[in-house]
């Protein structure tokens, strides 16, 4: 497995590798939902490149940056572990030098649920895919359902920017009690562990409801938000039922929906979603 700091290396190791290759942007501190991504561009391509960024322009002023958790020689040893080709590491003066100027802004599919709480947010992931898609030229690029919106932005910008390759979206991986693997998840007390099991419980408790013939979008939401209510610790931020793929929030009957969360367990800010209707 090849390491590189630097983006001129990258691309003469890029170079080497037999196409098709399979990309997967992370931020680091892996666990089993990345390495879900790894498995299947392995399993889909000849060589894989995985890039381990905590991108800056991504959080907001009171965000979560300088605490996010980091273990590079920890993932470094995991990703040698499945098979990986090459590793990008860059520096936030590689990535963003001093005179930086240009940003990649999605619309419509950006504006609401995350893009509303976090300003800017997608601004900075849409650049970073951008700059990752540029220096890899991966032909396929690997993403993961916990973050639907993301996934959402990054298939719309892929397409109005013409790159080459395919966005390839991957269930979301989650531990035995449901909760979704998150890097975040290190944040979080023992009793705060438990209280976050709500999330995956109250998106249980709408998709039965839609099971049992439930098709009110206003009602679906409701059964969400009662859900995480009977949880003391949990904090609301939003409920959504959108349409899946542009993510305007759905009223009246609904044939097919994101149902998606943000959630405060304590100070931790956790996100999960599900898709409804096939
Ligand atoms: P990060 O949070 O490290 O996630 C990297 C990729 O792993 C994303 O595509 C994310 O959706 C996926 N992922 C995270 N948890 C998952 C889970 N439990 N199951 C399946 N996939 C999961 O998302 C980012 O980094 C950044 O925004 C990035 C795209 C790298 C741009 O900076």
């Amino acid at each position: 497995m090849i390491v590189v700091r630097e983006l001129g290396e990258l691309r003469a190791e890029r170079r080497r590798l037999p196409d098709p290759l399979g990309l997967v942007p992370t931020m680091g501190f892996l666990h089993e939902g990345h390495l879900s991504l790894v498995r299947r561009a392995k399993s889909e391509g000849r060589s894989v490149g995985v890039s381990i960024f905590v991108n800056p322009s991504q959080f907001g002023p009171q965000e979560d940056l300088a605490a996010y958790p980091r273990d590079l020689p920890r993932d470094l040893r995991l990703l040698e572990g499945e098979g990986v080709d090459l590793v990008w590491t860059p520096d936030a003066a590689t990535i963003y030098p001093a005179a930086f100027q240009t940003w990649v802004t999605v619309e419509g599919v950006s504006q609401g649920l995350e893009g509303e709480r976090r300003p800017g947010h997608f601004r900075g992931v849409a650049t970073i895919v951008t700059k990752l898609f540029h220096a890899f030229e991966p032909q396929r690029a690997y993403f993961g359902q916990k973050d639907a919106q993301q996934a959402a932005v990054v298939r719309r910008m892929a397409a109005d920017l013409d790159f080459d390759l395919e966005v390839v979206v991957c269930p979301t991986v989650r531990e035995a009690d449901g909760l979704a693997l998150s890097s975040r998840n290190s944040y979080l007390s023992s009793e705060e562990r438990r209280a976050a099991t709500v999330l995956y419980r109250s998106l249980q408790a709408a998709e039965a409801a839609f099971a049992a013939g439930e098709r009110e979008a206003d009602r679906l939401r409701a059964i969400l938000r009662s859900t995480l209510d009977q949880e003391p610790q949990a904090r609301i931020q939003y409920v959504s039922a959108a349409d899946p793929e542009s993510l305007v929030e759905l009223q009246g009957t609904v044939i097919r929906a994101l149902l998606s969360m943000a959630v405060f367990i304590g100070k931790t800010r956790l996100i999960d979603n599900v898709v409804i209707g096939g």
